[in-house]
């Protein structure tokens, strides 16, 4: 197999060859005897999926390849096993895909990844509903051509489906907090906080994969309690990123237009600014939060700017990373922590 044998050099190699495994997950979907696919169904499906897959970062899905590597010793590594990991890898990147789909939508979110979101085409509009359900039903399929002889099948399509109810339970404690009519910015604290983004992004975006990896190293999750928290520690982090991004980033670089302020979220910044404003900021923050219209969304913004958000955030981000280390230091494996200092090199002082 080029695509596996290749998975074993450079970084961009690495990423190359897991390409090409998405050419040969999306080929077999397009063929799945299950359905009696039509000429313009199987174009539909293949624009949706070229469109929605592979445009990202692909962090998630390199982050299993790199873990079972560090996992297993070289000699162990079979080209099988690399593309059995990629796909595994492409896995977590189609449950990504299904939820940012379904999340643009409830967002009102206008571009990501440099492009419209998958909504805002003409030709889909809601459509793009029921295309994240398949999105959703592409993993199952996936998993059963690949996976279903393997001893750990039955675990790894549990590990999916309990993620996926943790991830979509996480946005529903994001939309709800979030909720219009009910608008109250004193219960944005940072418990409440720690709670909506571990649930929506630190388990799909950093458990999965290295769980993705154990189950195919042959462990036993239940063994490894201590590294779930270090990487729900980690999740956190990089949501507090996301969040930092959101308004401080670069749109071109990050490759979507912010739009936390006017949806009246519980980011990490606005929680961060409501402990620390004093009265006529804090009214400011009342009146102008949750706004759609640019001046409120500015007068926002420039109460961050007045509280200095982006030398808090230097700092909580300086901070977050000498006690991830100092937390994956106290590991007792090497291997593990060489899985999950590889993962957090990855994200640290990101920009996208
Ligand atoms: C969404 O978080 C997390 C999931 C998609 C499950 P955000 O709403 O902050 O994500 P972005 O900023 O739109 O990417
Ligand atoms: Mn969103
Ligand atoms: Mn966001």
């Amino acid at each position: 197999m080029a695509a596996a044998a290749a998975a074993n050099g450079t970084a961009v190699d690495l990423k190359a060859a897991f390409r090409e495994v998405y050419l040969q997950l999306k080929s077999e979907l397009l063929e799945d005897p299950a359905f009696d696919f039509t000429e313009d169904s199987r174009l539909w499906i293949e624009q949706m999926l070229d469109y929605n897959v592979p445009g990202g970062k692909l962090n998630r899905g390199i982050s299993v390849i790199d873990s079972y590597k560090s996992l297993k010793e070289v000699n162990e590594l079979s080209n099988d096993d690399i593309f059995l990991a990629s796909a595994l890898g492409w896995c977590i990147e189609w449950l990504q895909a299904y939820f940012l789909v379904l999340d643009d939508i409830m967002d009102n979110s206008h571009t990501r990844r440099g492009q419209p979101c998958w909504f805002r085409q003409p030709k889909v509009g809601l459509i793009a509903a029921n295309d994240g359900i398949l999105l959703r039903n592409h993993i199952p399929r996936i998993l059963k051509r690949h996976f279903r002889e393997k001893s750990y099948y039955v675990d790894l399509l549990d590990l999916f489906n309990e993620v996926e109810f943790q991830t979509a339970s996480g946005q529903m404690l994001d939309l709800i907090t979030t909720h219009e009519g009910e608008k109250d910015l004193s219960k944005y604290k940072m418990p409440v906080y720690r709670r909506i983004v571990q649930y929506k992004t630190a388990y799909y975006s950093f458990y999965l994969p290295v769980a993705c990896a154990l189950l195919m190293s042959g462990e036993n999750l239940a063994n490894f309690v201590a590294v779930k928290e270090i990487l729900i520690e980690m999740g956190t982090y990089f949501q507090v990123q996301d969040d930092y991004l959101d308004c401080f980033g670069d749109p071109e670089v990050i490759g979507k237009i912010g739009t936390d302020i006017e949806d009246f979220k519980c980011s990490w910044l606005i929680v961060q600014a409501l402990e620390r404003a004093n009265e006529g900021q804090m009214k400011v923050l009342y009146e102008s939060y949750g706004k759609s219209d640019p001046t409120s969304v500015a007068k926002v913004k420039a109460v961050y700017g007045d509280l200095k958000l982006q030398a808090v955030f230097a700092e909580y981000e300086g901070a977050s990373y000498v006690q991830l280390i100092s937390s994956i230091e106290a590991q007792p494996s090497k291997a593990v922590q060489e899985v999950l200092k590889s993962f957090l090199h990855k994200i640290y002082k990101r920009q996208k």
